[in-house]
Formats: C-alpha cells, sequence, structure tokens
C-alpha cells in the first residue's frame, strides 16, 4: 500500500507540472481527487487494511492528498496570473471608454451668470472693474471722505506702503468708474468680488461677491428700481420671493434703502443664515445721489438714477439652499461636487 501510495504521488505530480491550461488542470484534478479519482479511491481502500496498519497508512495517504492539492493550487495561481497579463495586454476597442474628470463652474459663477443674462436682456451692459481700488473710487468720489463715520461700515485691507490704495470692499467703486467712461444715459451691472475686514459667521465672510446695478437717465425713480429688482428676483427664483424694503443709509445715494427677501433656506421660518428673523439682507440701493452725478459733471436737476448692490453671494445660498457661506470658498470638493 505505501509503495503505491508513493508511486500514484509522483505521477500525479509529475503530471500536475505539465498543465499548461485551466482545461487540463480540471481533468487532472478529477484524475486524482475527483468522486472516482485515484487518490480518492486509495484512500477508500484504507478500511480494508489491518488494524495496525491503518494510522501509519491513513498519515501517509492524508499527507499525499494535501501535497497533490496544495500542487494544484500552486498551478491554478500560475494560471490566473498568465491570464490575467494577457489580457491588460489585449486592447479591448468594445469597453466603455474611461471618462476624464472635468471641471464645472462654482455656484457662484452660474448664478453671476445667470444675473448677468437677466440683466442684458433688460438692456444692462456687463462690465467688470479693479478689485485693488484707490480710496478716490472706493469712498471719496462715493461721498464718502476721510474719517467719515461710514468708513467704520466698510472696513477693509489697505495695501502695505500703498494707503491710499485699498481692496476694494464693493462693487459701488464701478459707478463713476463707468460714468466717467460713458455718461448719460447708462445702464450697467459691475459683477465682481470684493473684501471687508470682518468677523465670519454663516451669512458673513471676508471675501464675497456682489453685483452692482447703475441706471441714470432722465426721470428714473423708485419704481424703476423696483421693476428692474423684481424682474431679477423672480427670473433666478422662478417664483415670486417675498420682499420687504427697510429705510437704510449709504452716503451716496438719497434715499437708501436695504432690501431684505424672505429667507429661501428654511421658508422664513428661521434658520443661523438669516439668524431666525425668516429675512435676509440682499442689497443695498437708492437714487443716486446729486454729489455723485456732479462728481462726473451731470446735471442732478436734469439726470437721476438708481443704483443698488446685490449680495451675490447671499444670492447663491438662497438659490442653492447653502445654510453656511464659508463652505462657498472653502475649496472643499465634497461641496463643490453638488453643484
Ligand atoms: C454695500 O456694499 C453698498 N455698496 C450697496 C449699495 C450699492 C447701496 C448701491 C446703495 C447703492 P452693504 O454693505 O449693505 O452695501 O452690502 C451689500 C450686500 O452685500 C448686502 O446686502 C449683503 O447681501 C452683502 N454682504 C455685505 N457684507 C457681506 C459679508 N461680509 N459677507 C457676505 N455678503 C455680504
Amino acid at each position: 500500500m505505501e509503495s503505491h501510495l508513493k508511486k500514484l504521488k509522483d505521477k500525479a505530480l509529475e503530471e500536475i507540472k505539465k498543465i499548461t491550461s485551466f482545461d487540463e488542470l480540471k481533468k487532472i484534478e478529477t484524475k486524482y481527487l475527483g468522486r472516482k479519482g485515484e487518490l480518492t479511491e486509495a484512500l477508500k481502500k484504507l478500511k480494508d487494511l489491518a488494524i495496525e496498519e491503518k494510522p501509519k497508512m491513513g498519515q501517509l495517504a492524508n499527507e499525499i492528498k494535501v501535497e497533490v492539492e496544495g500542487f494544484l493550487s500552486k498551478v491554478k495561481f500560475e494560471l490566473q496570473e498568465r491570464t490575467e497579463e494577457k489580457a491588460s495586454n489585449v486592447l479591448d476597442i468594445t469597453l466603455p471608454g474611461l471618462k476624464k474628470p472635468i471641471g464645472h463652474l462654482h455656484p457662484i459663477t452660474l448664478v453671476q451668470n445667470e444675473l448677468q443674462d437677466v440683466f442684458r436682456q433688460m438692456g444692462f451692459m456687463v462690465i467688470d472693474g479693479p478689485e485693488v481700488e484707490s480710496e478716490y473710487y472706493n469712498f471719496e468720489v462715493l461721498n464718502i471722505p476721510k474719517n467719515h463715520p461710514a468708513r467704520d461700515m466698510q472696513d477693509t485691507f489697505y495695501l502695505k506702503d500703498h494707503d491710499s490704495w485699498v481692496m476694494r470692499t464693493h462693487t459701488s467703486n464701478q459707478q463713476v468708474r463707468a460714468l466717467e467712461q460713458y455718461g448719460s444715459p447708462l445702464r450697467a451691472v459691475f459683477p465682481g468680488r470684493v473684501f471687508r475686514y470682518e468677523a465670519t459667521d454663516a451669512s458673513h465672510d471676508t471675501t464675497f461677491y456682489q453685483l452692482e446695478g447703475l441706471m441714470v437717465d432722465e426721470n428714473i425713480s423708485i419704481s424703476n428700481l423696483m421693476a428692474v429688482l423684481k424682474a431679477m428676483l423672480k427670473a433666478i427664483f422662478k417664483r415670486d420671493l417675498k420682499v420687504r424694503l427697510r429705510p437704510s443709509y449709504f452716503p451716496f445715494v438719497e434715499p437708501g434703502l436695504e432690501i431684505d427677501a424672505s429667507c429661501a433656506i428654511c421658508d422664513g421660518n428661521g434658520c443661523s443664515v438669516c439668524k431666525q428673523t425668516g429675512w435676509v439682507e440682499i442689497l443695498g440701493s437708492g437714487l443716486v445721489h446729486p454729489r455723485v452725478l456732479e462728481a462726473v459733471g451731470l446735471d442732478s436737476k436734469k439726470y437721476s438714477g438708481f443704483a443698488f448692490g446685490l449680495g451675490l453671494t447671499r444670492l447663491a445660498m438662497m438659490k442653492y439652499g447653502i445654510n453656511d457661506i464659508r463652505l462657498l470658498l472653502s475649496g472643499d470638493k465634497r461641496f463643490l461636487d453638488q453643484f
């Protein structure tokens, strides 16, 4: 029995070494280890041995079985490796192509583009302007002289060694620049990034976007302002948002107004963005102050105009239900991938 088992083992290992395909592997496996395989049959015969021979032969037969199984697994693994290697060298033109990741527009840009389209349809030009601005255009010509308390409302970053230059605090810097260039009549919007030195919270950031609007002509009134703003809100939110007007003070308009929209994040019920009031301040506005018109040589008895400065970042938050302004410029891909 012992020599029969050893011969069987040598024969099996010899044949296993020659295997070159899965088909051959399967055949050899069945030949030795199948239900009627040679090794299986030999194991069955152990029961007929004399009782004193059984333990020794049983142990030998099991060792041989384990060894044959081990060799078969090794060959199987090698065959699999070779098949995968071959597959990776083959160009399968029927496989779907690999999608290249491409970027997409930032939610603020999406809203900016939408707003620009809406205003273009109403005959407004879209004009870009500088982010680093002289105190003259950012403050002085807007009726905010040095040491005027209104400067405290928009504290900002001054340029080192150039303290009459600031990071602009609002897009209103563009009002006089555009009037100087185009005169009256003028309809223009000025989108862009602005900067303020202030504490951040869910609705305030130090860097955010505004979109300034300016319309100057004869007989322009608050009614024109309201008509334009309502058309803009309807186009962006595709529904009538509740708005409320509050008298306010900006030195470059008279009268001055602040406009709040009912908070689209909590539907006016109160949340961290609207500070539990149900309202979000979206823009400051008013009729252009006669001094601003006169600074560019326009007769303020003949011409009038409205101006507004819309919080573009806040509008994007309302449109997309973003409950913390700091997410927008965080650069967090998990947030950005949602748009
Ligand atoms: C101004 O910036 C004026 N230039 C607006 C203006 C233009 C008034 C023309 C009259 C005529 P204010 O500081 O309120 O105003 O800002 C305008 C809007 O910007 C606010 O209504 C708000 O929506 C947004 N905003 C202001 N501060 C922040 C901030 N820190 N973070 C995010 N949005 C802000």
